[in-house]
């Protein structure tokens, strides 16, 4: 016959989790002492069957929840013990971990970006991906415009409510009609942000990198306040005091539209192997914003001119500091990493 009060006082003396294990044996286990007892339920008739199994089943109850209380609590002592002898404090930081720096391109952005405030710039990021209209027909390349095909582009499955698939903007200029048309003119925002070319990179290619846009509508804005204006930006950015030389080129949402170089921040124009020699280093492309550009955002151009630039925040990054393959900046090579 069990005796529960031999059962739990045996129990009250496991004080390890060995003997909890074999008093679990014992008596709770499949051929424990309790279970061989519900065995013989059936050779008693129905009556004392049912007192009996019903006799069975609450000592069983209660001793699992005895049971349960003090494995829980010698786990606990044990846990306690191990604390006490060999303190450890889980918020202490590891004396081997290593702190997170800003890359140099973070370094360039905010420069460019605190620069661009305290010239009166709003500065803002939109988003990587966006539509079709946006990246292309609402900065005056159509369709079947032939400049679809000087960026290549990576599109997204997804579509926008025109049926166009979505894409990973090629250049800042995606921001431009967004954010015309959010603040109407005059206006003066900066975009810093990434894009995304399906490009086949090189040194001085990458298929993702960053650039820095500005775009500047007002009354009577023109070239000469632009190239003051980029002068002073890429002066404070490149920490020297740089020229300005402006190329004719084509975009289509500018016209005229221009290369801008910066005369080198090493030789200062004399030649180096930076330069090539040329003492010229080619930094953005920028324009007079195309009338079109201005009338697709409900801007009206025989009252508002303006001028906007695309640089290469990361080419810059890369000149610099003199880094020669801009890939490393997107690698994650730590040796690259911690030199620069
Ligand atoms: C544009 O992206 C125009 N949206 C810039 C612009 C804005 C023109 C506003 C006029 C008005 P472009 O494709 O040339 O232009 O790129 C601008 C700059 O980004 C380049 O001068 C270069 O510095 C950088 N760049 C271009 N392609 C790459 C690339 N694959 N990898 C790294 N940098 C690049």
């Amino acid at each position: 016959m069990i005796d529960q009060q031999k059962i739990l006082e045996e129990l009250q003396e496991c004080d390890s989790i060995e003997k909890l294990e074999n008093f679990e044996q014992k008596y709770l286990g499949k051929k424990g002492e309790i279970n061989q007892e519900f065995k013989t339920l059936g050779k008693l008739d129905p009556e004392e069957r049912k007192k009996k199994g019903q006799f069975l089943s609450s000592i069983k109850e209660k001793i699992e929840k005895e049971f349960k209380q003090i494995k829980k609590d010698i786990k606990i002592k044990t846990i306690n013990q191990q604390l006490n002898n060999d303190p450890i404090d889980i918020t202490t930081p590891s004396p081997n971990l290593k702190k997170g720096s800003t890359t140099v391109i973070t370094k360039l952005r905010r420069k460019a970006e605190d620069i661009s405030k305290g010239m009166g710039f709003t500065i803002e990021y939109g988003e990587d991906l966006v539509s079709k209209y946006n990246n292309f027909y609402s900065v005056n390349i159509p369709p079947t415009h032939p400049a679809t095909e000087m960026q290549d582009t990576i599109y997204s499955k997804s579509k926008d409510d025109t049926n166009d698939n979505y894409v990973l903007r090629t250049h800042t200029s995606a921001m431009q009609n967004k954010l015309l048309k959010k603040y109407g003119a005059p206006l003066k925002v900066a975009i810093p942000g990434k894009v995304y070319r399906f490009e086949k990179t090189d040194a001085s290619h990458d298929s993702v990198f960053w650039q820095f846009e500005g775009v500047v509508v007002d009354e009577g804005i023109n070239i000469p306040n632009f190239k003051y204006m980029l002068r002073k930006i890429l002066s404070g950015l490149l920490e020297t005091d740089v020229q300005i030389r402006m190329r004719p080129s084509y975009f289509p949402f500018v016209e005229p539209g221009m290369e801008v170089d910066a005369s080198c921040p090493i030789c200062k124009g004399n030649g180096c192997s930076l330069c090539k020699g040329g003492g010229w280093i080619e930094i953005l492309g920028a324009g007079m914003i195309h009338p079109n550009v201005l009338q697709e955002a409900n801007i009206d151009p025989s009252k508002y001119s303006g001028f906007a630039f695309g640089m290469g925040l990361t080419r810059l990054a890369a000149i610099k500091y003199g880094i020669d393959d801009i890939r490393l900046l997107n690698s994650a090579d730590l040796k690259f990493i911690k030199s620069i």
